[in-house]
C-alpha cells in the first residue's frame, strides 16, 4: 500500500434550491456520492471538510414564495428543515450543511465581488433586459424562456440551455416569453456589473488543461470545448431583485448579486462559517490557502459551466484581493478545484424525472418505508456516473435481493449466526491457515488498494461493484470449504474457516462502510466493536445578523486508519447477530410504480 501524507480534502457539493424536496435524482446526482467520497477519505485518515447549505437565494425561490403565498424566507426555512432530516436520516455526513442566508455568507460574498472589483475583473455596462410590462417589472433570466441561438433548442432558459449547456445572454433568446405569463417581454434599460471573463479566459483555460486528465468528458465538453467554440464574453453577476445579498456598492441599492455568482461562493463561506463555529477561525485556511488541498466539487450536469468556467474564474480573479478585504495574514492565492465529478442524470422508469408531474421517488417518502442503505446501495450501483442511468423499481427490488440481501447479506448472517452457536459467541480461534484460507484473505485484503484506487479517482460505482465481487469469492470459498459439514468431523479445522470468514467479513465492513455506512455500523458492533466507525450528526441554531438559523453538523469519530487491514481478535467475544437487510416481496414494485404521477 501506498503510504503518504494525509491530505486537506475538501468535499464541496452542490447547494440544493430551498424551493422543493429532494428527490432520488438529486441525491445520486451530487449528494451520495459527495458522502461516499468523504466517508472514504475519513477512512484513509484524510481531513475532510464537507460543506454545503441551502441556496436560498434566486428565482426558484421567489417563484416558490408567489405560488405559496408566503415569504421567501418562509420558503427557504421550510425545505431546509426538510433537508436536515433528510440528511440526516440518509447518513450525509456534512461537516457543515448550512445556507447562504447567513451573516458569514453576505460578508463573504460581498468581498469576493470586491476583491474582483478591485483586481480590474468588473465593469459596469448598461445594458437591455427583458422588462415585463404586464408585471411592471424586469425579469429575471429564469423567468424567461426561448430558443437557443447557438442550437436551436426551444425550450432553453434565459440564463443556460439544458440541450447545449451553454451559458446563454438572455437577451439573445429568439422568440423570448415570460414564463409567468407568456407574454412577450421587452428590452429595457438597466445598468449592472459584468464579470471580465474575456480577460480571465486564459487564467480558465490554463486551469482545466491542467485537468484535462483528471476531469470527466462531459465536464470537459462544457467547458474547454465550449470555450474553444465560443469565446467567453462578460457575463452580468448583478441582478434587478430585492431578494438576495445586495450589491455593496453606494448607489446601486435595489440590486443583488446574481444567485449563480454568489452560491458557489458557498463553498469558500461555508468553510469560514465551519471554523468560526469550532471557535478556530483561521481553520478555514487548511483547504483554502493551501497548494496541496484538492477540491473535489460534486454537481449534476446542469451545474457544470457555473462550476468548471465561471468559479474557477471568480476564485482567480479574487485571490489576490479577498484576503486583502476579509484583513487576512496569509492571503493567497483560493484554492481552485482539483476534481468536478458531475454525474449525469438519473430517470425515473425511463421518463425524465419531474417533480412537478410526482414523476419521481422522494427522499423522506422513500425512507419511511425502506432502509437508507438499500437507497444508497440502488443509487450507487446504478450511478449516472458516465451516462444517464435509469430508476427501475423491478430492477431496486432484483438488485436488493440478489446483490444486497444474498450475496452480502446472507454471507455475514450465516456465518456470525454460525460462528456464535458454535463457538457460544466467541471468535473462534483458527489453526494452521491452508493455502485456500490464505488465498481467500489476500484477495480480499487486496481490495483496500484496488477499491481504494477507484474511489480516488470517483469511480464509486465500479468501486462498489468490486466489493460486491469480493464478497462472491468469500461465498465460493465457503462453498469449497464447507464448514457447516466440516464442524460434524472436525470441529477444529471448521473454526479455522469461520475465523477465516469473519476475518474477511470484518474487511468488507470497512470497504462497504463508505457506501452503506448504517449496515456496516451494525455489523461492526456485531462483530464485538464498542466504538462505531464514523462520528455523528448534530444541528445546531445560529443567530445573526440574518435571523435564526438551524445548520446540521458533524462530530468526527474513529474512521481515521481504518482503510486497511485489521486484525480481528481470535477468541474475543462477539453479539448474536441479525440480519442486516431486507427482503423485498415482489409485490413492491407494483405498488411503488402506482404511486408515480
Ligand atoms: N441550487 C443549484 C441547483 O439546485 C445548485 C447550486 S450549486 C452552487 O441546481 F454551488 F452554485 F450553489
Ligand atoms: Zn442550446
Amino acid at each position: 500500500m501506498t503510504e503518504s501524507k494525509p491530505k486537506h480534502i475538501l468535499v464541496a457539493v452542490a447547494w440544493p434550491y430551498a424551493s422543493s424536496e429532494i428527490h432520488v435524482g438529486n441525491i445520486t446526482g451530487s449528494y451520495l456520492p459527495a458522502d461516499i467520497f468523504a466517508r472514504y477519505n475519513r477512512l484513509q485518515g484524510n481531513y475532510v471538510l464537507m460543506v454545503s447549505g441551502s441556496d436560498a437565494h434566486g428565482t426558484p425561490i421567489t417563484v416558490k414564495s408567489d405560488a405559496l403565498g408566503i415569504t421567501p424566507e418562509e420558503v427557504y426555512k421550510l425545505y431546509h428543515a426538510g433537508f436536515l432530516e433528510l440528511f440526516q436520516k440518509l447518513g450525509l455526513h456534512y461537516d457543515l450543511f448550512t445556507s447562504t442566508h447567513t451573516e458569514n455568507h453576505t460578508t463573504v460574498a460581498q468581498s469576493i465581488f470586491l476583491a474582483l472589483k478591485e483586481g480590474g475583473y468588473l465593469y459596469t455596462e448598461t445594458q437591455n433586459q427583458w422588462f415585463s410590462e404586464s408585471e411592471g417589472r424586469f425579469l429575471p433570466d429564469r423567468y424567461v424562456e426561448g430558443t437557443c441561438y447557438i442550437c436551436g433548442y426551444t425550450q432553453a432558459r434565459g440564463d443556460q440551455c439544458d440541450n447545449c449547456g451553454t451559458l446563454l445572454d438572455a437577451n439573445e433568446l429568439i422568440d423570448p416569453r415570460s414564463k409567468n405569463d407568456g407574454s412577450t417581454p421587452l428590452l429595457r434599460e438597466t445598468e449592472h456589473f459584468y464579470l471580465d471573463l474575456a480577460k480571465l479566459e486564459p487564467a480558465v483555460v490554463e486551469f482545466l488543461e491542467a485537468r484535462q486528465d483528471r476531469i470527466r468528458q462531459n465536464v470537459l465538453r462544457q467547458s474547454l470545448g465550449q470555450i474553444k467554440a465560443n469565446p467567453l464574453r462578460g457575463r452580468a453577476i448583478t441582478r434587478d431583485l430585492d431578494w438576495g445579498i445586495p450589491v455593496p456598492v453606494e448607489g446601486w441599492e435595489g440590486k443583488c448579486l446574481y444567485v449563480w455568482f454568489e452560491a458557489v461562493i458557498g463553498y469558500l463561506s461555508a468553510a469560514v462559517e465551519w471554523a468560526a463555529l469550532h471557535d478556530d477561525t483561521e481553520a478555514w485556511h487548511n483547504w483554502w490557502y493551501n497548494p496541496e488541498a484538492r477540491a473535489y466539487y460534486f454537481i449534476g450536469k446542469d451545474n457544470i459551466p457555473f462550476h468548471a468556467v465561471m468559479w474557477p474564474a471568480q476564485l482567480h480573479g479574487a485571490g489576490e484581493w479577498f484576503g486583502k478585504i476579509l484583513e487576512e495574514k496569509d492571503s493567497t492565492q483560493l484554492t481552485l478545484p482539483y476534481d468536478v465529478p458531475a454525474n449525469e442524470f438519473l430517470n425515473m422508469q425511463d421518463q425524465k424525472i419531474s417533480g412537478s408531474r410526482n414523476w419521481a421517488v422522494w427522499g423522506l417518502d422513500f425512507l419511511s418505508r425502506y432502509q437508507p442503505d438499500a437507497l444508497r446501495f440502488y443509487l450507487t450501483i446504478n450511478m449516472p456516473e458516465t451516462k444517464d442511468a435509469n430508476w427501475d423499481w423491478d430492477d431496486f427490488v432484483t438488485r436488493n435481493n440478489s446483490q444486497l440481501v444474498a450475496t452480502w447479506g446472507n454471507l455475514v448472517n450465516r456465518v456470525l449466526s454460525f460462528a456464535h452457536k458454535h463457538w457460544e459467541g466467541h471468535i473462534p480461534v483458527p489453526g494452521d491457515l491452508t493455502k485456500a484460507d490464505q488465498a481467500v484473505l489476500a484477495t480480499v485484503e487486496n481490495g483496500f488498494e484496488s477499491i481504494g484506487e477507484l474511489l480516488e479517482a470517483v469511480k464509486l460505482r465500479a468501486a462498489l461493484i468490486a466489493v460486491i465481487e469480493l464478497a462472491s469469492e468469500v461465498n465460493k470459498y465457503l462453498d469449497e470449504t464447507a464448514p457447516w459439514t466440516e464442524v460434524k468431523t472436525d470441529k477444529a479445522r471448521a473454526g479455522t474457516i469461520i475465523y477465516t470468514a469473519m476475518q474477511a467479513i470484518d474487511h468488507l465492513k470497512t470497504m462497504f462502510a463508505p457506501f452503506l455506512p448504517f449496515s456496516s455500523e451494525e455489523l461492526h458492533t456485531y462483530l464485538g466493536y464498542d466504538q462505531p466507525l464514523f462520528g455523528e450528526q448534530y444541528t445546531r441554531p445560529v443567530s445573526d445578523a440574518q435571523g435564526e438559523h438551524t445548520t446540521l453538523l458533524y462530530r468526527p469519530g474513529q474512521a481515521s486508519g481504518r482503510w486497511a487491514p485489521e486484525k480481528l481478535e481470535p477468541g474475543k467475544a462477539f453479539r448474536k447477530p441479525s440480519p442486516l437487510y431486507q427482503k423485498l416481496e415482489p409485490t413492491v414494485a407494483e405498488e411503488e410504480r402506482n404511486r408515480l404521477g
